[in-house]
């Protein structure tokens, strides 16, 4: 279902901004297509409505998570968008007015998500290309991520790598993979790790 008042109110061209911007900065920009529709659903899929708190994008870039996770029923004012492209930012005010889009560095979380969301929040969907950054800066976001998420609640992340961006055995939490989403381009898989 999508949320009323939430439709995508125009057809901006997303292929066209997801390379401007991954010409002006591969590295953060990380993929070289926007996320596809069965990859941004399967996402979403994870996300239980029904648990309390605010939930957090990472990386949203263009909004395919974003729009999956409106199509699921989530309110859009339940929702937060960290995204440090100031380009994509504008678009996804543009395309969802109802969504808070914050500016900033997902990295330093806490200090991006300040007043915006107040924790415990109730899942984190990141589409950062985390292989692009250092191991430390990865362990670092769960560790965080962990202590504002809900207990059992998910940090979802998608890689086109053939491993876990983030390590699989901590005392924080626990880890699952889904298969290999084929209708993607390239094909990704979708990792979930839950707060103990
Ligand atoms: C793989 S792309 C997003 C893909 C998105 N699903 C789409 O299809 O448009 C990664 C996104 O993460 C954003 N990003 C990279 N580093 C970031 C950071 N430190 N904080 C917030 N956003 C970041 C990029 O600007 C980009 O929008």
């Amino acid at each position: 279902m999508q949320h009323p008042g939430n439709k995508p109110v125009s057809q901006e061209p997303a292929l066209l901004n997801f390379l401007t911007s991954w010409f002006r900065n591969p590295k953060t920009v990380g993929a070289i297509a926007p996320s596809g529709p069965v990859l941004s659903r399967a996402m979403a899929a994870i996300v239980d409505p029904a648990l309390e708190g605010p939930i957090v994008e990472l990386g949203p870039g263009t909004g395919p998570v974003t729009a999956a996770l409106l199509e699921r029923g989530i309110d859009p004012k339940r929702l937060v968008l960290v995204e440090y492209d100031k380009d994509f930012c504008a678009s996804l005010r543009r395309r969802f007015p109802e969504v808070n889009v914050v500016e900033g560095d997902a990295f330093a979380l806490d200090a991006t998500l300040g007043a915006h969301a107040k924790p415990p929040l109730a899942a984190i969907v990141s589409s950062l290309p985390l292989l692009n950054f250092a191991q430390e800066q990865r362990q670092k976001l769960i560790e965080i991520s962990m202590r504002l998420l809900r207990p059992r609640a998910p940090f979802i992340q998608f890689t086109y790598g053939a491993n876990s961006p983030l390590p699989v055995a901590s005392p924080l939490y626990e880890t699952s993979a889904s298969k290999r989403i084929w209708r993607n381009l390239p094909p990704a898989r979708v990792w979930t790790y839950r707060a103990k």
